[in-house]
Parts: structure tokens; C-alpha cells; sequence
């Protein structure tokens, strides 16, 4: 036997006790541990530890261990840095301490440290666990490495675990990673590839160590345990909204090399409170530990979650972030970091269950406090008429508590005025607690329970690996979905510059947000350094100007201002024609000038008649309704999502007919020209929106076509001379019998064509925009400065 540093050590022991038997005598076999990155923080802080705890309780199993400490230094240097390390584990204090002290100096016999260079390295490791083996006459039950390496390492180490280290006796061979797994879909993917090449699916356990934490292990069995109670409430009927909230007081110094290029988003909202929100919202498996099932039902429902858009989240820095990077990454004074340290983002599941119900993901640096915790707050529907302090006329919330912050320990709270849960295995109901709120409410409103004994994520995770259990790690296609969620926000993001914040208490109340439509913003402005450019803007510039642009009139103003004008002058119409004809018939236009218009009436406009107003396109390009660069799309996703508006005035252009787009045959043109027969009073629409290509095409009527073909039609179909693609359109016939015509122009691109088009005679063949004349109705230009000034 080689006499190593550990061994000494231990020698020194045994010749001072007696080693009395607590290795059982028939053995269920061996296990090779081997830990990667073994000194390195994370390896200090948890995994030992974990590994000690397990094998604590697996000897006595009949399991045989070794452990190998493998990292990259020599031995002289590796071998007494691990020494420090195996020295300072803790015997947890419910377990028996002579025990444990006796165990602990086993535990250090049978662990080493190894240098994990070379190839030749890996072999020799290799070598030596088949020797052991069979010298001891030991049955291999598996090898296990983990990886707690930094994840461009993870390949090779791999490559080298299968081409020298797989068990040759038919063992199991598991390999846990830690996060990153990328940083965003395309590097996860071709990550989780070039893995699979070394190791099979079943061989990976990826840790997210959230899912080893108490109260989040316990989100789905509590579920599944109430769910008589929940199944009614579990829903959008009666969840008012769900907060996954992870704060942390530190700041990053030390990590920014790793920190400055994941930020915030990366580090912790993608894996674990992602993970947590797909505990809390996805349908509750027949059986929660069933690893197939979990995936399946967590799969299901990354497929129904809404499209994040840049708005949907709000994202700050703290202040000294920049200077620490400079600092650490040696940057140059002018460098600007824009990653995130802090972010709250807005989750929407489009399903049946959740339709609606806003699922708010926030973590950050620098904040005043630890804590992290998911709270799932309900609606009460009872209207107290007198005695408020009553017990049913109380907040109602759910809230898994993870740990830290004011209460200190992992814990179940639930409302006294929802219900009392069903007490889980292994935890406590807690009847005596401090006199605290918590999230709006004094302890004394909760039934509390906590875990009989509290454990740490790691150990809990590392004990689920030796029993070969998937559904606590992160599988590839659960990772993959993810990173697909994400990576749109994370690239939009990567143009942002988030706003700055102080850290601490000093934030005060400069990160809170709120939530509009399924928009996120910041309740305070951010403190604006004076600049020239502010002085140089006279308030005059400001206002709304009018004048008249080709004989008509015209609005201007800066954008913003230009909307909300046009927003208001659109509500008046709608209005006046709901009084005079109990309808208001409008068409709009697509592209991605009107986005704005289409917002601003989702979110301002909520006394619009729009259960009387019908919606027409003015054209429609020859796609799918759902394809991205159809314009139906983009008035539904703006704003017909967000109103109330029956579907029987909702009026898309029929595009596809007969499983096909836009063919002659199929008639869709006539049967649009139909519809705005059947119920457009004397086919005059009330309001159309138009807009002007930089061609001076307008609706999808283009340069050079045969107008005079559809003079006596109202809808046509039309060929847009950049594109192959057909187009569907109203006609100038149509068009120019409506009552209102809106030409809608803005940004700084069209103020060459604004220039030119105000110049030309009309010349439909040349200019089709100057086609554009109402018969007896009128016709304004809205133009922003923008586009107006250049
Ligand atoms: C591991 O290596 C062997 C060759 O040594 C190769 O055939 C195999 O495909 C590799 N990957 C896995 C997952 O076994
Ligand atoms: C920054 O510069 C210092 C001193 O020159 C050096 O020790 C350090 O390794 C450098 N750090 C990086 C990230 O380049
Ligand atoms: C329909 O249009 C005709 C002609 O423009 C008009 O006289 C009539 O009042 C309109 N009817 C309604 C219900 O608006
Ligand atoms: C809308 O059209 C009607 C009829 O042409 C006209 O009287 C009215 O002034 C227009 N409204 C606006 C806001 O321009």
C-alpha cells in the first residue's frame, strides 16, 4: 500500500485508537469518486463535505469508497491543499460525534490527491482503480467524477473519462457538470454536442444546485400532496401573480473575468429560476418522481411560454460594477461594461391555465439583502364589509422560502386564509416564531413548516447521484429549451445600456418596477446627467406644430408626442362614428411604423369604443397569418392581444385559401371585397391608416403596376417588385373613399423621400402615395420631425 500524506496522518490515529468495525462485512461494492477541480472553491466550500456526509451514510450500506482529489497542480503543491480542506469537514450535529470522528479519519485514508494533467494521467488513474480492485478482490459498482472545472475544460476531460476511465467490469460511470453550460442556445448546443460524443445521456448529471435546495425540492411533492386543495386554485382565475425572487447583498468583485460576460440573466434567472418557475407552473405530473414524466410536463410548457420582447424586462448595474472591471480586466479608462447585474423580467405562459398571470423573475447584486424565495400571490374574492382584521379578508399567498433573509431557514408558508397544507415527510409544522411580517403579513397568518434537519443542496444532490436519480439535474433538451427561451432577450439586451444604481440600502426604492400591459419599467426616472444636447432643446420644439404638406393639412411633432396626438384624433373619430352609425369601421397598415400607434392605444386608450369597431387590413403580404412579417400579426401582437375587441370585427385578409397562399383561383380578393360589402356602409371606411414605402408605394399598391386593372375593385391582388412575394391590398378605389385617411410617416430614413414626395406632381405610376385622394373625405399627414427635418 503507498504511504501517502493521508495515510501517515491516519496511521498516527489508529496506533492511538483501536479502528473499531463499522465497515459492514458484505460488501454491495466499490465506488471510485473522483473530483475535479478538487481544492477550487466550490470543491472547499460543499463538495467534500457532501461526498463525507454520503459516505457517512452509504458505509454502513455495505458500499466501499476511494476518493481521488484531482487537479491540475503538482502533488507537493495539491497534496496539502487538500489536506486543509479534508481536516476542517464538520460532523453535522444530529449525527453521533465519535462516531463521526472516527468515520472522518477513514473518510481521509481513502481519499488522495491526484494531478489530472496528461492523457497518460488519466490512464494511470485508470490503472490504479483496476488494480485496487483486484487486489482487494472488490466488484466495481461505478465511477463517478465530478467536474467543478471551468466549462471549457469539460470536453477534453470528458474525451479523456471515456477513451481511459470508463469502468471495464460493467460498473456505472456517472459525470456531473456544473453550470455554465453555455451562454446562450447556439454555445449550450454545440457544448451539449460535442458531450455527447464522450458520454451518454443517462451517464450526465448536470447541477443546478437550486434543485437540491429544501423548499425547492418540495414545490412539486407539495403540490402533488395538496392537490385536492389546489387544483381549483392553481390557475388564472385565482393566482394574481408569481414572484421568483433570488436578492444577494454581494457584489462580484474577484469574478468579473467570469461575471462581465454572463451578467445577471445568465448566471442565475435562465437555470434556477427558470427551474422554479416551471415547478410552479407546469402540469402536475401523475407521478412527481418519475424523471420521463417531469420532463415531459417542464418540455410541454417551455413551449407555451410568450416570447420575451425587450420591454418584457428592466435590468440595472450597480455603480462600482464598471470600475471593478477595469480594474480586474486591466481595460482601458474609456472601457463601458453594459451586463447586468440586477433584472426583473415578466414570464407570461400562454395556456389555458396561466393566460394572463405575470410570473416576475428578479435577482441582483448589490442589494439590500439576502433572501431568495417564490411567492405565488392569489386573488380573495371576498369583499370584507366589516371586521377587515377577520382571518378570510387577509392577504392569501403560497410562499416557498429558500433560505437566508429574515427568517434564516428553507420553510413552506401558506395564508391561514387559504388552507392548511398537508405536513411533508420529513418537516415540521414551526408554532413558535419571532413576532416578523414576511412578505405583508406577521408570521402569526402563515401555517410554517421547515425541515426537521436542514441540508445542504450539495449533499442532497450528491446523494441522488450515487442512487442514479435524474429528475433533480438539468437534461439536455431541458437545457436546450431554455437557452432558447432566452437567448432573444440576452442578444437585444447586449445593445442596452442598463441603469445605473448605487448597491445597498442606497437603492432605496430606484429598482422598483412596474408592470404595464406585459411591459416592465422602472417606477423612477434615472437621474439625468446634464448634457449639452438637453440645452440645446428649446421647450418650443416640444409642441405640435401644424401646416400643410402636398395641399393637406399636416401634424408634426416629435415622435412620441406625434402618437399620443394621433392616438387622441383616432379615439375622436372612432367615437363620433360609433354616435352616427352605432359602428367604426378602420383598416390599417403593417410594417413596423405603426407598432408604436398600435402600443400606445393598448396602453392608454382604455375607454375606446372597440366593441363597436371593426378591424380591416389595407394590405397583407402572402405568408401565414402567424409568419413573423405578416401584418395581422403585428396589429394582434401589439394590440389586439391586449383589448377587448369580438372576433367577429376582427377582419384579416384572406391570404390563405385552400391550403395555399394567394392564388388567383382561390379568390381571396373577392371574397375580402365581399365582406367590406356585407358590412361597410356604402364601402367607406371610417379611418384607414396608411404608410409610405421609401419608393413612394403606399398600402401594397407599387410603382409601375396596372392601377387602372382594379379601378372598379376594392381588394386586389398585387406584386411587390423588391420581393417575389404577392401581396394582398385594398385598392386606390377603396382607399379613397374612406372618410379619414391617416398617412403615417416618422423616423430620420424618410427624410430624402419626405423631401422628394414633397416636391413631385402626382403621378400615381411614379409616386403612388399622390394617388391617394379623397373623394369627400379627408386626408391628414402625420409627420415626425424626424423624418420632417432630417
Ligand atoms: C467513447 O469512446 C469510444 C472509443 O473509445 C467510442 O466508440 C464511443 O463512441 C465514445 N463515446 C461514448 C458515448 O461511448
Ligand atoms: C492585469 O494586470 C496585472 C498586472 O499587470 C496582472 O497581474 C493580471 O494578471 C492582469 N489581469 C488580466 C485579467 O489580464
Ligand atoms: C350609409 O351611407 C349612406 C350614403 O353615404 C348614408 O346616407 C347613410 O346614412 C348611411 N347609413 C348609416 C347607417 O350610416
Ligand atoms: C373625419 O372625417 C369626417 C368626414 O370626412 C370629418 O368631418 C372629420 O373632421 C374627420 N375627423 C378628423 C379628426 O379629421
Amino acid at each position: 500500500m503507498k504511504m501517502n500524506f493521508f495515510s501517515a496522518f491516519f496511521f498516527l490515529l489508529v496506533s492511538l485508537y483501536p479502528l473499531p468495525q463499522i465497515l459492514a462485512k458484505e460488501s454491495n461494492g466499490h465506488i471510485s469518486v473522483v473530483i475535479l477541480g478538487a481544492t477550487g472553491d466550490l470543491a472547499r466550500k460543499y463538495l467534500w463535505q457532501g461526498f463525507f456526509h454520503h459516505y457517512m451514510e452509504q458505509v454502513t450500506n455495505g458500499y466501499s469508497f476511494s476518493f481521488y482529489g484531482g487537479a491540475l497542480a503538482e502533488a507537493d503543491q495539491g497534496n496539502p491543499a487538500l489536506f486543509e480542506i479534508l481536516k476542517g469537514l464538520r460532523c453535522p450535529s444530529e449525527v453521533d460525534q465519535q462516531k463521526c470522528a472516527l468515520l472522518k479519519e477513514q473518510f481521509l485514508k481513502l481519499s488522495q490527491y491526484r494531478q489530472l494533467r496528461t492523457a497518460e494521467q488519466y490512464s494511470a488513474l485508470h490503472e490504479e482503480i483496476n488494480t485496487q480492485l483486484k487486489q482487494e478482490e472488490l466488484v466495481e459498482a461505478g465511477r463517478l467524477f465530478y467536474l467543478s472545472v471551468p466549462a471549457f475544460a469539460y470536453v477534453e476531460i470528458a474525451e479523456r473519462i471515456n477513451s481511459s476511465c470508463r469502468p471495464t467490469t460493467g460498473g456505472w460511470l456517472r459525470v456531473v457538470l456544473e453550470k455554465p453550460f453555455g451562454h446562450d442556445y447556439d454555445s449550450a448546443q454545440s457544448l451539449a454536442v460535442d458531450l455527447e460524443k464522450y458520454l451518454r445521456q443517462d451517464e450526465m448529471y448536470r447541477i443546478d444546485h437550486y434543485l437540491g435546495k429544501q423548499a425547492v425540492a418540495q414545490i412539486l411533492p407539495f403540490r402533488h400532496d395538496n392537490a385536492k386543495l389546489l387544483y381549483p386554485l392553481w390557475n388564472r382565475h385565482h393566482v394574481e401573480k408569481v414572484e421568483i425572487i433570488l436578492k444577494e447583498t454581494l457584489d462580484v468583485k474577484g469574478r468579473t473575468q467570469f461575471y462581465n460576460q454572463y451578467g445577471v440573466i445568465r448566471d442565475v434567472i435562465q437555470n434556477h429560476l427558470t427551474e422554479i418557475l416551471m415547478l410552479i407552473a407546469m402540469e402536475i405530473p401523475y407521478n412527481v418522481n418519475d424523471p420521463q414524466e417531469v420532463l415531459g410536463k417542464k418540455l410541454k410548457l417551455y413551449t407555451n411560454l410568450q416570447d420575451l420582447s425587450r420591454r418584457s424586462a428592466v435590468v440595472g448595474q450597480y455603480q462600482n460594477f464598471n470600475f471593478e472591471v477595469k480594474e480586474e480586466l486591466n481595460k482601458t479608462v474609456d472601457y463601458v461594461s453594459n451586463t447586468a447585474t440586477f433584472a426583473g423580467v415578466a414570464v407570461y405562459i400562454e395556456n389555458v391555465q396561466w393566460d394572463g398571470v405575470p410570473f416576475i423573475l428578479t435577482s441582483g447584486k448589490a442589494l439590500d439583502e439576502r433572501v431568495g424565495y417564490a411567492r405565488i400571490v392569489f386573488r380573495n374574492p371576498t369583499f370584507c364589509v366589516q371586521n377587515e382584521e377577520a382571518m378570510h379578508c387577509k392577504l392569501r399567498q403560497v410562499i416557498f422560502y429558500f433560505g437566508h433573509g429574515s427568517l434564516q431557514h428553507p420553510a413552506i408558508l401558506v395564508s391561514k386564509s387559504l388552507f392548511k397544507p398537508i405536513l411533508p415527510s420529513g418537516w415540521k409544522e414551526v408554532t413558535e416564531y419571532p413576532e416578523l411580517t414576511l412578505l405583508g403579513q406577521p408570521l402569526s397568518e402563515y401555517y410554517i413548516y421547515t425541515p426537521v434537519t436542514q441540508s445542504e443542496p450539495y449533499t442532497i444532490l450528491i446523494s441522488l447521484i450515487f442512487q442514479g436519480k435524474h429528475d433533480s439535474f438539468v437534461s439536455t433538451e431541458n437545457l436546450l429549451a431554455s437557452w432558447k427561451f432566452w437567448s432573444p432577450l440576452l442578444h437585444s439586451l447586449s445593445l442596452h445600456m442598463p441603469r445605473l444604481y448605487p448597491g445597498g440600502n442606497d437603492n432605496n426604492n430606484f429598482l422598483d418596477f412596474e408592470l404595464k400591459g406585459h411591459e416592465l419599467s422602472f417606477i423612477q426616472e434615472p437621474v439625468v446627467i446634464s448634457s449639452n444636447i438637453q440645452d440645446e432643446i428649446s421647450v418650443d420644439s416640444f409642441q405640435i406644430t401644424q401646416g400643410k404638406y402636398r395641399q393637406n393639412e399636416m401634424v408634426s411633432a416629435w415622435a412620441e408626442e406625434l402618437i399620443s396626438r394621433l392616438s387622441a384624433d383616432l379615439q375622436k373619430i372612432a367615437e363620433e362614428s360609433v354616435k352616427n352609425s352605432g359602428q367604426f369601421h378602420m383598416a390599417l397598415s403593417g410594417g413596423s411604423t405603426p407598432i408604436a400607434l398600435f402600443q400606445r392605444l393598448a396602453l392608454h386608450h382604455y375607454t375606446f369604443p372597440w366593441k363597436k369597431t371593426h378591424f380591416w387590413m389595407v394590405d397583407e403580404r402572402c405568408v401565414p397569418l402567424d409568419d413573423s412579417g405578416s401584418n395581422f400579426k403585428t396589429l394582434h401582437d401589439y394590440l389586439l392581444q391586449y383589448i377587448k375587441v369580438p372576433y367577429y370585427n376582427i377582419h384579416p385578409m384572406p391570404v390563405y385559401l385552400n391550403q395555399r397562399l394567394c392564388v388567383e383561383e382561390d379568390s381571396g380578393a373577392e371574397a375580402y371585397e365581399k365582406e367590406i360589402l356585407k358590412l361597410v356602409n356604402d364601402t367607406s371606411f371610417d379611418f384607414i391608416l396608411l404608410g409610405v414605402g421609401d419608393d413612394g408605394h403606399t398600402a401594397s399598391l407599387f410603382k409601375n403596376s396596372k392601377f387602372e386593372m382594379h379601378k372598379d375593385k376594392l381588394v386586389a391582388l398585387t406584386e411587390s417588385p423588391s420581393k417575389p412575394h404577392q401581396r394582398m391590398s385594398l385598392t386606390f378605389s377603396a382607399i379613397n373613399k374612406a372618410k379619414n385617411i391617416t398617412v403615417l410617416i416618422t423616423g430620420k430614413a424618410k427624410h430624402e423621400m419626405i423631401t422628394q414626395l414633397s416636391r413631385v406632381k402626382d403621378d400615381a405610376k411614379k409616386w403612388p402615395i399622390t394617388a391617394v385622394k379623397p373623394t369627400s373625405g379627408k386626408l391628414i399627414w402625420y409627420i415626425d420631425y424626424d423624418a420632417l427635418l432630417g
